[in-house]
């Protein structure tokens, strides 16, 4: 039996640094879901196609080829072949996969690729619906939130990191709009399962959530870590 580990949260709330630094120490593979919403936003992008066109972004769906590979422990994103992982990380790809995840037709291929993923391997895995939807039988699941302003900084600071300037009012926007839709979209929409157990990480360093979500594993009698 495969053990599974799901991460959600708002934008900001550190789920992917975390859930990659927690499949690391534990030795599972890291699925970062939202890279998979940005890549279907990037193809929409790219064919000229309307993010807010429902139609639009399902007319591309059934010629994108979405692959996942994991090089030296992290996962790359693959489009038609492409390496897409770096082109999808951008404030505007992020507004993009917003738009799109709203769309059931893009859930729906989206999960088929999540749960084949997850069929042979131990898995950490992020994104907004993993315990509520796409992995609701996982023995652990986490809920990570933050406050606004230190999810904005965490954003600016991996903005900058890559080299990419915005300022803290758009990026303050940007956040508080992909929360509401997040939250209030009809289609799996990010809440927090009954059998969550949340961590808010606003005054917090990365080590101390890494720490206190591998205590909350071994809490659960899931592996002895
Ligand atoms: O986590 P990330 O910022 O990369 O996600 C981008 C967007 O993709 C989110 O704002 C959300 O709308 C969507 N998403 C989703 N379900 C997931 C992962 C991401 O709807 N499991």
């Amino acid at each position: 039996m495969r053990i599974r580990i799901a991460i959600d949260g708002p934008s900001g709330s550190g789920k992917s640094t975390i859930a990659k630094a927690v499949a690391a120490r534990l030795g599972f593979v890291h699925i970062d879901t939202g890279a998979m919403f940005r890549a279907v936003a990037l193809c929409a992008y790219r064919s000229g196609k309307k993010w807010d066109n429902e139609s639009e972004v399902l007319s591309i769906l059934g010629g994108i080829n979405i692959d996942i590979a994991y090089v030296q422990g992290g996962q790359r994103v693959y489009v038609s072949g492409e390496d897409v992982t770096d082109a999808v990380r951008t404030a505007e790809m992020g507004v993009g996969a917003a738009a799109v995840a709203t769309y059931e037709g893009v859930r729906e291929k989206l999960l088929q690729i999540q749960q084949r993923l997850v069929k042979s391997r131990n898995v950490v895995m992020d994104g907004r619906d993993i315990g509520t939807v796409v992995l609701p039988d996982a023995p652990v699941k986490i809920f990570l939130t933050a406050s606004l302003e230190a999810r904005v900084q965490r954003r600016l600071n991996e903005l900058s990191a890559m080299g990419l300037t915005h300022d803290v009012d758009s990026i303050t926007q940007q956040m508080q709009k992909r929360d509401y839709d997040d939250t209030n979209r009809a289609s799996a929409p990010l809440k927090c399962a009954p059998d969550s157990v949340m961590v808010d990480t606003s005054d917090m360093d990365i080590e101390q959530v890494i720490e206190t979500i591998l205590q909350i594993i071994k809490e659960k009698g899931v592996l002895d870590v």
